[in-house]
């Protein structure tokens, strides 16, 4: 078997995202191995729930502002010999410099369908603008926010009476489920980019790669 590539995640609060990559992960027939947690916030649930796991974790530095803060996450990205890096609820923009480095090596997981409602708030701001679709994209980070080629989208219903918070919960539950998928196919080199758009190298596989339709229980 190939060697599993040894994957950081960058956090800044609850850790959900995080935790399912660490459960997918704890197969050994996954492709890839979290090796290290970062949280941009000192204070993070997640950083407990690495510990938990056995996963080095720690806090970023970013007081003295923001090369300082990359040059500490640098240095642990180097220290722990980390080939991937997935964003999972990092609420810091990375420098084009750090995005530069790292390029096509970074995923970030954002809870909207791209390119609509990229930033935050996007639950209350899909039910304002009344799709009937929402959910989920992964795509791989360039320097601009939530912006780079899209891998794969999880689509889930948004259902009349809907709010935010039900709505986010909703999204939540296929972000569980989409990005364990997305990663496993990164880290087994399945997928790459061509002019901006990701393609993926099984053929079955072409269309989509591992986007879903997410239908929750009970629907
Ligand atoms: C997730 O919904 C993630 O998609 C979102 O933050 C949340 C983090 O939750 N990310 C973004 O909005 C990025 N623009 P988690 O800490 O429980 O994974």
């Amino acid at each position: 078997m190939a060697a599993r590539r040894r994957t950081a995640v960058l956090i800044s609060g609850r850790g959900s995202n995080m935790a399912a990559l660490i459960d997918a992960a704890a197969s050994e027939a996954y492709p890839a191995e979290i090796a290290l947690v970062l949280s941009s916030r000192a204070g993070a649930a997640g950083l407990d729930r690495a510990r938990e796991a056995g996963i080095p974790a720690a806090a970023i530095d970013y007081s003295g502002g923001q090369a300082s803060g990359e040059a500490a996450i640098e240095a642990a990205l180097a220290e722990h010999k980390i080939e991937l890096i997935c964003l999972a609820g990092f609420m810091r923009l990375l420098s084009p410099d750090f995005v530069d480095r790292w390029r096509d090596r970074v995923i970030n997981i954002h809870p909207s369908l791209l390119p609509a409602f990229a930033g935050v708030n996007t639950h209350h701001r899909a039910l304002d603008a009344g799709v009937k679709l929402h959910g989920c994209t992964v795509h791989f980070v360039r320097a601009a926010m939530d912006n780079g080629p899209i891998i794969a989208q999880a689509a889930v219903p948004v259902l009349e009476g809907d709010t935010p918070e039900a709505l986010a919960a909703r999204v939540l539950a296929a972000e569980h489920l989409l990005y364990p998928k997305v990663l496993a196919q990164v880290a087994a080199e399945r997928v790459r980019v061509v002019n901006e758009i990701c393609v993926f190298s099984d053929r079955r596989r072409e269309i989509g790669g591992p986007t879903l339709l997410y239908s929750p229980p009970g629907l």
